[in-house]
């Protein structure tokens, strides 16, 4: 048995390899250093979808624009109780509301519900109108002006992509393996979708981006950082942005997103500033984990850019979770197709440990 099933091989894919050692992700045949920041999010879902669909058009613009026009009929239901949930529980409520189904037309509307969902949930949650989506856009730039109500420029829609294409896919992480098994069970994308938002909101998965902001909050400037993060240190805690499962050096998603951040900041009077100070952190964090514990090679992974790329494109930190959803989701539904095609119901055993039967008495 291993511990959370570190090291074991539970599926064979096509779809990504993550090498922890040295530090690389790739993505159908490709380094994610040659996606990130080239290609849209639309382009690299139809690279997760090939083969795994028979009717899919060369190019899933057009299709996915039209999914996120027939998903924004389901914000109607947004009424008082689910504008009480956080915005990942009441986006995975209104994806509950989808049919299953194991066709591209299901699979496009699931693509499309975190995008379409996540900016409804805010803007209602504040009060304001919703913005209908607007198929004729590229889905990053129309994300980002149904949560505002106004288009964003070019740059911001290509920061949006390069996040979203990074966070794509990423071997059997847990979200990927709780879609994977309800996939086997033949219950549908739908389902298998639901597993993955699911296992994805906890705080050690794709909950990790918000409490970054409220530790960069905490800290407030570069010279707090040491006794800051001593402290919550000696309280027990663990630094957010940090350690990784597979990652035993840094997550090369996170210099991919950084380098994403810094593109976004030529001309930005604040955001330098604030990515010069996420530097200063990041320091002082990576030196502190070294000493306290040296046997553990802890480096920073993708959610400590993450919080600062989707803080400087507007993203309340209440939605970062849902922005994951967004870009994970592909890859939940490649892998879903991809158990359907080839893998058998993934029933592992477990040993029983508890006490041998008694009489009954
Ligand atoms: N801060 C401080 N210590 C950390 C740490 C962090 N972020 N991540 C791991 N550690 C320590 C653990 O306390 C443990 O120390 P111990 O052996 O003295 O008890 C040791 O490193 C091993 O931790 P373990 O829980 O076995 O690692 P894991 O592979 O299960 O954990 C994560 C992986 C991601 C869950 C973990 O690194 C973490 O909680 N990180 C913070 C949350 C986060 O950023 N999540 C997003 C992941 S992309």
């Amino acid at each position: 048995m291993s511990d959370g099933l570190e090291g074991v091989i539970a599926a064979n894919t096509v779809l990504s390899d993550v090498d922890g050692l040295a530090g690389c992700l790739v993505i159908r045949g490709y380094s994610l250093d040659d996606l990130a920041g080239r290609t849209r999010f639309e382009d690299v879902a139809h690279l997760l979808f090939d083969g795994f669909f028979d009717d899919m058009p060369s190019d899933l613009t057009a299709a996915l624009g039209a999914a996120r026009v027939a998903v924004f009929a389901e914000t109607a239901a947004i009424d008082a109780g689910l504008l009480k949930l956080t915005p990942v529980e009441a986006m995975r409520a209104l994806t509950a509301r989808l049919a299953d189904g194991d066709g591209l037309d299901t699979a496009l509307k699931l693509l499309a519900a975190p995008a379409v969902f996540i900016p409804a949930v805010v803007r209602a949650q504040a009060g304001q109108s919703l913005v209908p989506p607007d198929a004729s856009l590229r889905h990053s730039a129309d994300i980002l002006r149904m949560l505002r109500g106004r288009l964003a420029s070019a740059a911001e829609a290509e920061a949006l992509d390069a996040y979203l294409v990074t966070v794509s896919d990423h071997g059997l992480n847990a979200s990927t393996f709780a879609a994977r098994v309800v996939a086997s069970t033949q219950a549908g994308l739908t389902s298998a979708v639901l597993a993955g938002i699911s296992a994805l909101k906890g705080p050690l998965h794709g909950g990790a981006p918000g409490p970054v902001i409220d530790m960069l909050d905490g800290i407030g400037r570069p010279e707090n950082a040491r006794a800051w993060l001593e402290a919550a240190l000696d309280r027990g805690e663990r630094l957010m942005g940090f350690g990784h499962r597979v990652y035993r050096v840094r997550d090369p998603r996170a210099d991919v997103l950084k380098a994403a951040v810094r593109r976004m900041s030529e001309g930005s009077s604040v955001l330098p500033g604030r990515v010069a100070f996420a530097e200063a952190v990041e320091k002082a964090a990576l030196a502190i984990l070294r000493d306290r514990k040296p046997d553990r090679p802890l480096d920073i992974n993708v959610e400590f850019y993450t919080a600062l790329l989707l803080e400087a494109l507007a993203f309340p930190p209440s939605t970062f979770t849902g922005v994951f959803a967004m870009g994970r989701v592909a890859g939940w539904i490649a892998h879903a197709r991809e158990q359907l095609a080839g893998g058998r119901l993934i029933r592992p055993a477990s040993r029983y440990i508890g006490p041998q039967p008694r009489r009954a008495a």
